[in-house]
């Protein structure tokens, strides 16, 4: 694989590098995207009408068992080299930040010492009504299993559309990227705020922008370095490349 010597340079100089994975990061762990075909039972929905208050408002059952089938899968899938390749990226730069919008927990599994996950985590749960983080639920039970305090639904702690992120986990993440010298956008179809924005925030301050896609998107005429294809494959080379 080539990499314009530019970017090796700007790399092996950097001493503030952040990244910022989402779903197409996990593709190669077996893991579906947002915008892939879901399986089986659940293809005739799309995700984007799944992850939404009004959808577990409709049928929390419906919500919860997606979300169940999701964990299940995150629990039996394994980082794959592009999520090791960023925990060595994070002992060779000075200061390193991961932040991602996945939520199957992976890059915590690679090895990633602290991401910054704006989105919320699949493993864990809490109430819709009182809010409490529940310790502790029954997957297998047959109907959504109900808050310990209040008795309200249980439901898994991830940022759905229309809801707001995490405050201190965004701060972190737009504190960092400001002052980033190299910006990598990976995985992500770059579609949904704020972390959408998160790139041209970068841009602005002068950052290098390094996008790694399956496919162009709208990020893609503003990033200074496109690479088109897998980062499972793109970012192991890349981090040879640069350091060895
Ligand atoms: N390597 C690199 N990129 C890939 C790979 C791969 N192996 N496989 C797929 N992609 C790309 C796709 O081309 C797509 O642009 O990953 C992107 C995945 O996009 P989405 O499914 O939209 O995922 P993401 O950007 O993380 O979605 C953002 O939307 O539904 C919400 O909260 C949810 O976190 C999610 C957010």
């Amino acid at each position: 694989m080539h990499f314009d010597p530019i970017l090796l340079s700007y790399l092996r100089q950097a001493t503030r590098v952040t990244a910022l994975t989402g779903a197409g990061a996990s593709q190669e762990s077996g893991l579906r995207t947002f915008r892939d075909e879901q399986g089986g039972f659940w293809a005739q929905y799309d995700p984007r009408d799944l992850a939404t208050p009004e959808a577990f408002a409709r049928n929390p059952k419906l919500v919860w068992d997606w979300y169940a089938e999701r964990r299940a899968a995150a629990r039996l899938s394994q980082p794959n080299p592009g999520h090791f390749a960023l925990v060595e990226m994070e002992s060779l730069v000075q200061t390193f930040t991961l932040i991602t919008q996945n939520v199957d927990g992976l890059h915590r599994a690679a090895g990633s010492r602290n991401p910054l996950e704006l989105h919320g985590n699949l493993e864990r749960v809490k109430c819709s009504q009182c809010g409490e983080q529940a310790a502790d639920w029954d997957e297998s039970s047959e109907s959504v299993p109900p808050c310990p305090l209040c008795g309200g639904f249980l439901r898994p702690d991830v940022v759905w559309f229309g809801e707001s992120l995490p405050a201190e986990v965004l701060d972190a993440a737009v504190k960092a990227t400001r002052v980033s010298q190299v910006f990598f956008s990976i995985g992500t179809s770059g579609l949904v705020h704020p972390a959408a924005s998160l790139a041209l925030a970068a841009r602005e301050r002068g950052a290098v922008i390094v996008e790694i896609n399956a496919e162009p998107t709208p990020l893609t005429p503003r990033a200074d370095f496109f690479f088109a294809g897998r980062s499972g494959e793109i970012l192991p080379a890349l981090r040879r490349a640069v350091w060895g």
